[in-house]
């Protein structure tokens, strides 16, 4: 790689608030979306905060690779790895939690990492080795909450849910009954960097995708926190089927008491036939 991760970063920043100026002009003024599949909605913002955002690259760093939500891309030694719209449902409906996701991974590693989330005004990026900041030099640390008791937790559900709900609400149970609580905002990329920041203290979901998590992962752990699968195993952001990030001290609790349980009842029902 010719530029260091933190080099990067005022790149990662323009792209990002390019593409947020693009939900801006569309928020809460749109004329309708369309459903890519059961209840996955685009919408006009999606697609041309995408454009806004690849068309940067491509002219920036022509032998990158890219992974885009909408329009596809493929791995290689070096990736931008796009959401150019999270949280589209909430979106699409008037609510302003919603953000553009922006990370950069070399040879499997996710190296740097922006997330704007607009209509909040706040934007998160971290570069490997060199640290997690919000909004200009706010230092982000994970938080102190050392037990799934003392912890305020949040988590996300799948489009494809259907097949999915009874272990989807047997963690939800589980989350509740150990927890101070469990929130569902909406935009998986701004749940991951409440949780650098600090604000919240834990997060699971099932079934994401790498431009969900590929910013949000070097910005857990550069806040001093951790993410792994479901069972605690190596996070590999090209293949997210499950996630926990944490402050890392409430991660092997809320593994223990959440998502460990309902690892195999989730992969039976995935695996069975439809
Ligand atoms: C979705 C959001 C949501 C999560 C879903 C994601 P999208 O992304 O992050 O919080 O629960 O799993 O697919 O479709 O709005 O980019
Ligand atoms: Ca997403
Ligand atoms: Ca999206």
């Amino acid at each position: 790689m010719s530029e260091s991760a933190r080099e990067l970063l005022p790149f990662i920043e323009e792209t990002a608030r390019a593409a947020g100026a693009v939900h801006m002009r569309h928020f809460r003024n749109l004329a309708g979306y369309e459903e890519k599949g059961a209840n996955n909605l685009v919408t006009v913002a999606d697609r041309e905060a995408e454009d806004e955002i690849a068309r940067r690259i491509r002219a920036r760093f022509p032998d990158h690779s890219l992974m885009l939500e909408e329009t596809g891309g493929a791995a290689a030694e070096n990736t931008w790895i796009v959401d150019p719209l999270d949280g589209t449902t909430n979106f699409a409906h008037g609510m302003n939690i919603f953000a553009v996701s922006i990370g950069f991974v070399h040879r499997g590693v996710p190296m740097a990492g922006g997330i704007f989330a607009p209509a909040l005004g706040d934007y998160y990026f971290a570069a490997r080795g060199e640290g997690a900041w919000r909004n200009g030099d706010q230092r982000m640390h994970v938080s102190r909450p050392r037990t799934l008791g003392d912890a305020l937790l949040v988590t996300g559900f799948p489009y494809d849910r259907r097949v999915m709900l009874d272990p989807l609400m047997d963690m939800m149970k589980e989350a509740l009954r150990h927890s101070h609580g469990v929130l569902r905002l909406g935009a998986a990329a701004l749940d991951i960097a409440a949780v650098a920041a600090g604000d919240l203290d834990g997060f699971y979901e099932y079934n994401l995708m790498p431009w969900d998590v590929a910013a949000g992962a070097v910005m857990i752990e550069e806040a001093g926190g951790r993410i792994t699968d479901f069972t605690g195993g190596v996070y590999d952001v090209f293949h997210p089927l499950t996630t926990v990030a944490s402050n890392g001290h409430v991660h092997d609790e809320l593994m223990l008491r959440v998502t460990r349980p309902f690892v195999e009842e989730i992969m039976r029902r995935r695996n069975a036939p439809a």
